[in-house]
């Protein structure tokens, strides 16, 4: 059997920064009732321009980088999202377009859960032996679906992508054990109700039917119960014991819930990775971009089994075990980065070398065109200039003809 190891990973989150204070201005609410209740300090929200598509493209690009990959190597493409940029195309489809990779990609809807539904797919896919390499996003611009006059979501939410490349190898590495699970009689706790069900007319975006709708109680109570829970299952699956877990990394959702699954699974907090201060709720985006943190901070040391776990809108949830290793990569990968990094490079200059050729074809028969029309118009004035006498001296014999 094939195990799906992660050989690069990248994350993009946008620049502009909305803290606790900025919000405290426009609900009625304050930077200490949110600290304590969810440990979010700020979030990064996505400027205009700025898309579920656009960031999973730069943090694809970071781990193609990182796992000295072309995305003409890539073999599937796996994009977990609620807030796509489009209902149809699929933005996996847009993404696999902007990239330039050449296989298939699909979308998938998991709620905040996404990213590990994501991973276990990678992982079904390589262990069938039918895929080498898969690029695995979890991304979201869930701010454009928040209301920013309800106190109890807007709080929590942020936009941003985090991305892994997962590859095919022998050795017991990567994703070892995988738990999904999910809950639709839940499903009114967390929603958008615009959708086929719903038609989409201006009485229905007046109500808000297309932004989130949270029992935040209701959640909570279900993420403290289920998170420890499926973390726990996907340990005792991989065949490991809690003293085995060195990192677990949580859906970072509210501290709050964080620390009472550590608690309800006896870790203590200095074994789970915390960046929700930063952040705050990326929904799918949210482990992988703590991922990507987790590894960027040194605290995924190879051979170290990592925990990531997540609840979610569904409701859902998901745990895999990972086990962490990039040193011991095939040998050929290590002298084949600097190829592959330059055939990613001629791929670019490539393709904006056809771009600058089109485009310069098109301004010189735009030109072609008007040098062309210039001619003719010149043409015909010549011509008719040329024509006048004779047409005066016929018009003249017709007016004596006609005399006599
Ligand atoms: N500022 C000030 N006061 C607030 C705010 C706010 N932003 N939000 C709510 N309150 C008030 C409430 O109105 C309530 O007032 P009341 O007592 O007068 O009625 C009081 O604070 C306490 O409200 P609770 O709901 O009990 O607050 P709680 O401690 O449960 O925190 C929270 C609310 C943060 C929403 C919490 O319930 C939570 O984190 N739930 C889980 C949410 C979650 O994880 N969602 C994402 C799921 S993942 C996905 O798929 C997208």
């Amino acid at each position: 059997m094939k195990y799906g190891r992660i050989v690069g990973w990248g994350k993009s989150v946008p620049s502009q920064v909305l803290t606790n204070f900025d919000l405290a201005q426009r609900v009625d609410t304050s930077d200490e009732w949110i600290v304590t209740r969810t440990g979010i300090c700020r979030r990064h929200i996505a400027a205009e321009g700025e898309t579920t598509a656009t960031m999973s493209v730069a943090a694809s690009r970071a781990a193609l980088t990182q796992a000295g990959l072309v995305p003409q190597d890539l073999d599937l493409i796996i994009l977990a999202t609620t807030s796509p940029d489009l209902l149809l195309p699929p933005a996996s489809s847009l993404v696999q377009d902007m990239l330039g990779a050449r296989c298939g990609a699909f979308q998938l809807q998991a709620g905040c859960t996404g990213f590990v539904y994501g991973l276990a797919a990678a992982q079904g896919f390589i262990s069938t032996g039918l895929h080498r390499n898969v690029l695995v996003i979890g991304a979201e611009t869930i701010s454009r679906n928040v209301d920013w006059n309800d106190r109890e979501t807007c709080v929590l939410f942020g936009d941003g992508a985090g991305a892994v490349v997962v590859q095919a190898c022998d050795e017991p590495t990567g994703v070892l054990s995988f738990v999904l699970g999910s809950d639709g009689s839940g499903a009114q706790h967390l929603h958008i109700t615009l959708g086929a069900r719903e038609m989409m007319t201006p009485e229905a975006i007046v109500r808000g039917d297309h932004l989130i709708r949270m029992n935040g109680r209701e959640v909570f109570k279900f993420a403290t119960r289920v998170m420890g829970q499926v973390a726990a299952e996907a340990i005792a699956q991989a065949g490991m014991s809690l003293s085995d877990i060195d990192l677990l990394i949580p859906h970072q959702a509210n501290l709050r819930i964080i620390e009472l699954a550590a608690r309800h699974l006896g870790l203590p907090m200095d074994r789970v990775f915390v960046n929700i201060q930063e952040y705050g709720n990326t929904s799918a985006a949210s482990i992988p971009i703590a991922l990507v943190e987790a590894i960027e901070q040194g605290r995924c040391k190879d051979g170290h089994n990592l925990c990531l776990v997540g609840f979610g809108a569904g409701l859902t949830w998901a745990a895999a075990v990972v086990r962490w290793g990039v040193t011991d990569r095939p040998f050929a990968m290590s002298w084949f980065t600097p190829i592959a990094k330059a055939r990613a490079q001629a791929e670019v200059t490539l393709r904006t070398a056809k771009t600058m050729a089109s485009m310069q074809a098109l301004t010189a028969q735009r030109a072609f065109k008007k040098r062309a029309g210039k001619a003719v118009e010149a043409a015909k004035s010549a011509a008719s200039t040329a024509l006048l006498p004779l047409y005066t001296r016929v018009d003249k014999r017709y007016t004596r003809d006609k005399r006599k």
